[in-house]
C-alpha cells in the first residue's frame, strides 16, 4: 500500500477485483451472520497482510496529508468554526440512538476526509474484517480476537480456527441462564438449606473493572433495581487485606455465593483472595461449603478442578477472549445475572450486538467507534495531546472511566508495531476520568486553562431516577445536563480579555480570568441510560479502542508490559520470605539495587511490629 498513493487500498481492490460486496455475498462459514446486515460493502477478505499498517504508515502520503494539515488546523479557532452551520452539521452523527457531536474537535470535514484516507492506508476495514472472521490478528499469542461473538445470536456462524464458536458461547449462556435461575429462585441454596442472595465476584483487571462498571450503572436502573430487590453484589479484586475485609463485612456465609473470576486461574491475587475467602466460608460452614458457595469462571477448568471446585460449577470461556474485552463472557455474565437476572443482561449483550453490526457494517464514514478511534489517533498522535478525559455526566457511569483506563491503555500503550519494529510514533493516550459535575470541582481548572485535554462528554437525556421534594420533582438532572451542554462551550469558546475588561474586571486580574479557549471536546447523547444502551456504549468503546489500534499498526490485544512487575513481585516474595525466616535483613548478595535493599529492610523492620 506504502507505494499506491492516496486511493491505494479500496479503488486499487475494487479496479482488480470487482465491487467489494460480491466477495462478500459468497456463502462463507460467516455468511449467515452477515445476512440481516447486509449489503456489507466493505466486508471481504483482505488482500493485504494483516500487519499491513505498521509504523511504516508514518512514511505514507496520507500521514504527510495529516501532519500539514495540522499547520491548516493550528490556524483556526473553534469560536468561529463553532458558527458554521455546514460544518456542524457534517461533523455530526448518530447511531442506534445514539449521538455523537464532534464538531467541538479541532478538525474540520477536511480532517475527517484526511482521516478516512489514513485509515483507508491502514487497511481499516480489512483489519476489521479479519477480528470478526476470526482470523489470528492477536499475532503474538497467535489468537482469534472474537470478543463480538458473545453476543452474536444464536444462528450466527463465526469461525476460529474452521470451528464455529457460537455454539460454544451459547451453551455457556443457556447454563449461565439455568445456574442463576435456580440460584435467584431458591432452588440452589446453601449447605445449611438458605437461599444465597448475597455474592462476592473474585477477580481484578478484565475479572473486574467491566462488571463493576455493569453493575454501578444498572443499579440505579428502575427494572434491573426490581430484579436486584433483596440481594447483593460486591467486587473483591485487591490483594489488600482491607479489600477482603471491605467485601466480606457483614456478609452472612450461609447466604453468601462466591464467584472465582479469573481467565487464567493463576493470577497471584486472585487466587490468594480465593483461598482466603474459602477459609472464611469453611471455618463458618465446613468443607463442604465449597461445592454450595464457591462456583468459578475461567478458561482454565483445570486449575478451577485442582482448586477444589467442581467443573461443573465453572463457567467457561475462550482463550479468544481478552481480559479487558471479556464482560460480555461468563465474567461478566455470571455474578450480574445472579444480581440483576438472565433477561436484563440479555438486553445488555442485545445492546452490545447492535452497536458491533453497527461497526461491522456502516460506512466509515458514518460509523461512530470507527470515527472515535480516528478522532482519537488526531488527537493523541497528529495534534500531540497525550491525555483523553472521560467524562460521564451520570453518576451512574462512576466506574466507567476505570474500567476505560484499562481497556484502552492495556491494549494500545504499546512501543512496537505488531511487526516488532519499533514505532516512530506513540500510541494509547493516558485515560482518566470522573463523573460530572463532581469533576468540575476537581481537575476541570487544569482542562480549562492548564494543560489541553481533549475531552469526551457523555450525557443521557432521561435520568434513570427523579428526586421528589413536597410532591414536587427535583431539577437535578436539569441541572446536570446544563452542565454538561455548558462545559464543552466553555472548553472551546474561552473567554477573551476584551470581554473581561468590558465587564470591569481589574486590570491585574484579567491574565488570571481569561480562558484561551479552543479546547477539543466530544459529545456523544444517550436517550436513557439502561442494559440496552450501556452496551450500546461499551461495545462503542472497545471497538474506538480496537480502530485507534488498527490504524497505528500495534497489537491491541497482548500485554506483554503487564509480565515483568509480576514476575519481579514474585522475586521479593520469595527474598522477603527467606529473610524472615532466617531472620536476617537482606544485602546486595540478594540481587536488589541498593535502593530496593534499603526499603524492603525498612518494611522488613516495621512490618514486624
Ligand atoms: O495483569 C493484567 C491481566 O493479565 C489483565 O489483562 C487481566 O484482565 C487481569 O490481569 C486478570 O487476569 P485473570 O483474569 O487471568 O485473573
Amino acid at each position: 500500500w506504502g507505494h499506491m498513493g492516496g486511493l491505494a487500498g479500496g479503488a486499487l481492490a475494487a479496479l482488480l477485483l470487482g465491487p467489494r460486496w460480491k466477495q462478500t455475498t459468497l456463502p462463507t462459514a460467516r455468511g449467515r451472520w452477515l445476512v440481516d446486515a447486509a449489503p456489507v460493502p466493505w466486508l471481504r477478505s483482505s488482500p493485504k497482510p494483516l500487519d499491513g499498517g505498521r509504523g511504516r504508515l508514518r512514511d505514507s502520503p496520507q500521514w504527510r496529508a495529516l501532519q500539514e494539515h495540522v499547520q491548516a488546523i493550528k490556524q483556526t479557532q473553534l469560536k468561529d468554526l463553532l458558527q458554521e452551520e455546514a460544518r456542524t452539521d457534517g461533523l455530526i452523527r448518530e447511531a442506534g440512538g445514539l449521538y455523537m457531536d464532534f464538531s467541538r474537535q479541532n478538525a474540520t470535514p477536511d480532517t475527517l476526509k484526511l482521516l478516512l484516507e489514513l485509515a483507508e492506508a491502514a487497511d481499516l476495514r480489512g483489519k476489521v474484517d479479519a477480528l470478526f472472521s476470526g482470523k489470528h490478528i492477536n499475532s503474538t499469542e497467535d489468537r482469534a480476537v472474537l470478543h463480538p461473538a458473545l453476543r452474536a445470536p444464536r444462528d450466527a456462524v463465526i469461525e476460529d480456527a474452521g470451528k464455529n464458536v457460537v455454539p460454544e458461547v451459547w451453551a455457556v449462556l443457556d447454563k449461565i441462564k439455568a445456574f442463576t435461575e435456580r440460584v435467584r429462585g431458591g432452588e440452589w441454596k446453601g449447605v445449611t438449606g438458605k437461599p444465597l442472595t448475597n455474592v462476592v465476584s473474585i477477580g481484578i483487571g478484565g475479572s473486574a473493572l467491566g462488571p463493576l462498571f455493569v453493575h454501578t450503572a444498572l443499579s440505579t436502573e428502575p427494572e434491573a433495581m426490581s430484579q436486584a430487590a433483596g440481594r447483593s453484589l460486591v467486587f473483591l479484586a485487591n490483594v489488600d487485606p482491607v479489600d477482603a475485609v471491605r467485601a466480606l463485612h457483614g456478609l452472612d456465609a450461609e447466604r453468601t455465593l462466591v464467584v472465582i473470576v479469573s481467565k487464567t486461574f493463576t493470577t497471584a491475587e486472585t487466587m490468594l483472595n480465593a483461598r482466603t475467602v474459602r477459609a472464611w466460608l469453611t471455618e463458618r460452614l465446613g468443607p463442604e461449603a465449597v461445592a454450595k458457595h464457591m462456583v468459578a469462571v475461567s478458561t482454565n477448568l483445570k486449575a478451577v478442578a485442582e482448586f477444589g471446585i467442581d467443573p461443573e460449577n465453572a463457567f467457561g470461556f475462550w482463550d479468544w477472549v481478552g481480559g479487558r474485552f471479556s464482560v460480555s463472557s461468563a465474567v461478566g455474565m455470571v455474578p450480574l445475572s445472579l444480581h440483576y437476572s438472565f433477561p436484563v443482561m440479555e438486553r445488555f449483550l442485545q445492546g452490545m450486538r447492535a452497536m458491533d453490526d453497527h461497526f461491522r457494517s456502516a460506512p466509515l464514514h458514518d460509523n461512530l467507534p470507527a470515527l472515535l478511534g480516528l478522532l482519537n489517533v488526531w488527537n493523541s498522535t497528529f495534534l500531540g495531546h497525550s491525555t483523553t478525559a472521560i467524562l460521564p455526566y451520570q453518576q451512574a457511569l462512576q466506574h466507567f472511566a476505570p474500567h476505560i483506563q484499562q481497556l484502552s491503555m492495556e491494549s494500545n500503550g504499546k512501543g512496537v508495531a505488531i511487526d516488532g519494529t519499533r514505532l516512530p510514533y506513540e500510541t494509547g493516550e493516558i485515560d482518566f476520568g470522573e463523573p460530572g459535575t463532581n469533576g468540575q470541582h476537581s481537575f476541570y481548572q487544569l482542562i480549562h486553562q492548564g494543560r489541553v485535554i481533549p475531552a469526551e462528554f457523555i450525557g443521557v437525556a432521561r435520568s434513570q431516577q427523579d428526586v421528589y421534594l413536597q410532591g414536587e420533582k427535583v431539577s437535578s438532572h436539569e441541572e446536570l445536563m446544563c452542565n454538561f451542554f455548558a462545559q464543552p462551550d466553555a472548553l472551546a469558546m474561552g473567554k477573551d480579555a476584551a470581554t473581561l475588561r468590558a465587564e470591569g474586571v481589574p486590570e491585574h486580574l484579567v491574565p488570571h480570568k481569561t480562558f484561551t479557549g479552543n479546547r477539543p471536546s466530544l459529545s456523544i447523547l444517550l436517550p436513557e441510560l439502561n442494559a440496552f444502551t450501556l452496551g450500546q456504549l461499551l461495545s462503542l468503546y472497545e471497538h474506538r479502542i480496537a480502530t485507534s489500534g488498527f490504524v497505528w499498526g500495534i497489537n491491541s490485544f497482548d500485554q506483554w508490559g503487564v509480565e515483568l512487575g509480576k514476575v519481579l513481585a514474585n522475586k521479593v516474595r520469595a527474598k522477603v520470605q527467606e529473610a524472615r525466616s532466617a531472620n536476617c535483613p537482606l544485602s546486595a548478595a540478594d540481587g536488589f539495587c541498593p535502593s530496593t535493599v534499603r526499603l524492603l529492610n525498612r518494611f522488613l523492620q516495621q512490618g514486624q511490629t
